[in-house]
């Protein structure tokens, strides 16, 4: 778990003085005991376990980890001599080509139903040079397929009867799997888990040796268990914690994501 590390507001006043980087967020809202802040309007929780600012002897303390991130600055926190890092990269040109933070080759598979997880997985890619292998299903589902409202639906009828959830791939492997280093997994969140659409890419190919990272959009539910279900599933790869974003997420809140992982 990550350590919590409180700021002084008016430290943090110097630091939002300092923020360069081009992917940074204009304006960060914390609200005293609330465990959700606002980052350029939009709300994000500080972070998963439900750290919210406090008032300690009159003072106001902000959890500096979330502060940071969202102004694109890099945050270490060195347990054995208690010291807290904080570094910022200087402003990039406007228009340039963004930098390959590593050498490793990156992959990022996704299923989007319905476009969302589609958009952030596109821009992880062009944010990390990676390539990308859509997960398609041999027969798709329409809006229809989708309605989990409807009981009748195709999703519905697969939720109700897991026997039914085996959905075959036009693909389940990617050319050239085993040269890939990372391997970032993109999905829809469908009743609190991993839409059961990804399950042959997951069972189908070997992760040894690779990095594992789930990321999924929802509509509300987070990632809950779904990324160590995944790894369950998988059972090889090292797979990191993921991310989860609002369908309606912010394309700079998805790349500042990817490129604050330091894949190196
Ligand atoms: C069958 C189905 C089940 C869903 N279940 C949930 C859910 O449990 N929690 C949630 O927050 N959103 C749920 N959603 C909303 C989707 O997770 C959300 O719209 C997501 O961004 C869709 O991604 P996509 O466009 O890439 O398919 C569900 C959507 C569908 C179609």
């Amino acid at each position: 778990m990550k350590t919590k590390i409180f700021i002084l507001l008016s430290a943090f006043i110097l630091l939002i003085g300092c923020a360069v980087n081009s992917s940074a967020a204009e304006k960060i809202v914390m609200k005293i005991d609330d465990p959700v802040m606002q980052v350029d309007g939009q709300d994000m929780n500080i972070d998963n376990d439900g750290t919210t600012p406090v008032i300690i002897n009159g003072r106001t303390m902000l959890p500096v980890r979330a502060i940071a991130e969202a102004l694109g600055l890099n945050i270490v926190w060195n347990e054995s001599d208690r010291t807290v890092t904080i570094t910022a990269e200087n402003d990039k040109e406007e228009n340039a080509q963004p930098e390959k933070t590593t050498n490793k080759k990156i992959l990022v598979a996704y299923y989007s139903a319905q476009n969302h997880t589609k958009g952030a997985a596109e821009a992880i890619a062009d944010e990390l040079k990676a390539d990308t292998f859509v997960i398609t299903p041999k027969e798709p589902y329409t809006e229809a397929d989708l309605d989990w409202r409807d009981d009748n639906s195709r999703v519905n009828a697969e939720h109700d009867a897991p026997d039914t959830r085996h959905i075959e791939l036009e693909s389940s492997s990617p050319e050239n799997f085993a040269d890939y280093d990372v391997v970032f997994v993109g999905y829809p969140i469908w009743w609190g888990s991993a839409s059961w659409v990804i399950d042959d890419f997951i069972k189908n190919n070997d992760f040894t040796g690779k990095t594992v990272i789930p990321f999924c959009t929802s509509q509300a539910s987070g990632l809950g268990e779904s990324g160590k279900e995944l790894e369950e599933m998988a059972g090889t790869g090292n797979w990191l914690e993921g991310k989860r974003f609002s369908e309606s997420f912010d394309e700079k809140e998805v790349r500042q994501w990817a490129s604050s992982l330091k894949i190196d």
